[in-house]
């Protein structure tokens, strides 16, 4: 954006990060004729945070049943912005969950999780440790392993739902400045004045999707949100046979002296199939002291332990690594917790102007949070319960 007059460009909504939660909210503010105008300083379509790669997994089953009920009002908006881009974005391949079904760790609980779907009346199939080995090809599970199939998970097409918020933004008009870096946020009672590396905008809301970001922002106002950065290593591995295929699996294990000892992976993209598939360990330990800490490799000791772990359970897999990267994944200091997600009304002056999004496995909520952000936006309120996951409301585990 350049503005060649002396005032400040005004705008309704101003939005900062043009990662999915920003180009959704983006969507959603200016189909309701909201000015609005995204900035993302890497450019858009970039990698830069959120757990990377191509794909990530879609899922309705969560421990909370908050967040449960979030993931079912978030499926038939991921269906109309199917519609809207005409093209399929999540795709059902399954969602497996299995392991040991009462440990407690920080992506949730099998026993308590399958409690709710009970209580939900979704439909899952329960399995044992020789159910889940004779149907997917795992082996030599500890037999007292159980979990289950939930078969409305899957897989979501992450490229494909950026270039579909993307064009969808545009359409309504939004704004979208690629390589500008938001500086200064100075907020007060009628809006916020957002100073960036180019120009000074003024805007009645401030949303900030900026991940790892946020604390360069909120910092100098006077607060910080309490996140944690991980790098992660991603690994993909190849199949060893065309038609050896998988759900979406994430295996719970009790927690070693040296990490979360959980791991995923996904089957073949039914967009892009491929001979590899990529897997990751979800270990959430060593975090680093900022996004600039991230090597851009994985942890050495991260692959090898996810490889050995496949070459023990997986024989169907390769587990010479074809290619590794590393993601930087922005989650909540308090791993109970899952999102910020509320205005910054209590936590800094003027905060009832700014909308926070930030941290937590998102991406299946996007089209959702867009809907949120956008209603807090405009509204100052939103339907939907989030109480949560507000940046200055209680915690998780004081529910
Ligand atoms: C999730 O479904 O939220 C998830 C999947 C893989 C790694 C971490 C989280």
């Amino acid at each position: 954006m350049t503005n060649t007059g002396s005032s400040p460009s005004r705008f309704d909504i101003v939005i900062v990060g043009g990662g999915p939660v920003g180009l959704s909210t983006a969507w959603h503010a200016a189909a309701r004729r909201q000015r609005t105008l995204v900035l993302d300083r890497y450019g858009f379509f970039n990698e830069q945070a959120g757990s990377s790669g191509a794909e990530r997994h879609w899922r309705l089953q969560y421990t909370q049943e908050d967040l449960f009920r979030l993931t079912m009002e978030a499926l038939p908006m991921w269906r109309r912005l199917e519609n809207l881009a005409e093209r399929r974005l999540v795709h059902h391949i399954g969602s497996l969950w299995f392991g040991d079904i009462d440990v407690e760790t920080n992506e949730g609980q099998i026993a308590t999780t399958a409690r709710i779907m009970d209580r939900l009346d979704v439909p899952y199939q329960w399995l044992t440790a020789k159910d889940i080995e004779n149907r997917f090809g795992f082996t030599d599970l500890p037999s007292h392993y159980e979990g289950f199939l939930q078969p409305d998970g899957g897989t979501i097409d992450v490229r494909g739902t950026l270039a579909a918020l993307y064009g969808l933004a545009q359409r309504e008009g939004c704004v979208l400045s690629g390589g500008e870096t938001a500086l200064e946020l100075l907020p007060d009672a009628d809006g916020v004045t957002v100073r960036t590396d180019r120009e000074t905008y003024r805007a009645g809301t401030v949303v900030l999707a900026n991940g790892p970001g946020v604390n360069d922002l909120l910092a100098p106002l006077g607060a910080t949100l309490d996140i944690r950065l991980y790098e992660m290593a991603l690994v993909s591995l190849r199949r060893r046979a065309a038609d050896v295929d998988f759900p979406f699996w994430f295996v719970f294990q009790q927690p070693t002296e040296e990490d979360t000892n959980l791991f995923y992976g996904f089957g073949r993209n039914p967009w892009s199939p491929s001979e590899l598939v990529r897997l990751g360990p979800d270990f959430e330990v060593h975090p680093l002291g900022s996004a600039q800490g991230a090597t851009g490799r994985p942890d050495p000791r991260h692959v090898d332990r996810l490889c050995s772990w496949v070459e023990r359970h997986l024989p169907a897999l390769d587990p010479e690594p074809a290619h590794t990267s590393s993601c930087l994944a922005v989650l909540p200091a308090d791993p109970r917790r899952q999102f910020y997600l509320g205005l910054a009304d209590g936590l800094v002056p003027g905060g009832r102007n700014i909308v926070l999004y930030n941290s937590g496995w998102g991406f299946k909520f996007v089209p959702l949070i867009g809907r949120i952000c956008s209603d807090l936006a405009i509204d100052g309120r939103t339907d939907f319960d989030i109480a949560r996951l507000a940046p200055t409301g209680p915690q998780e585990a004081d529910r």
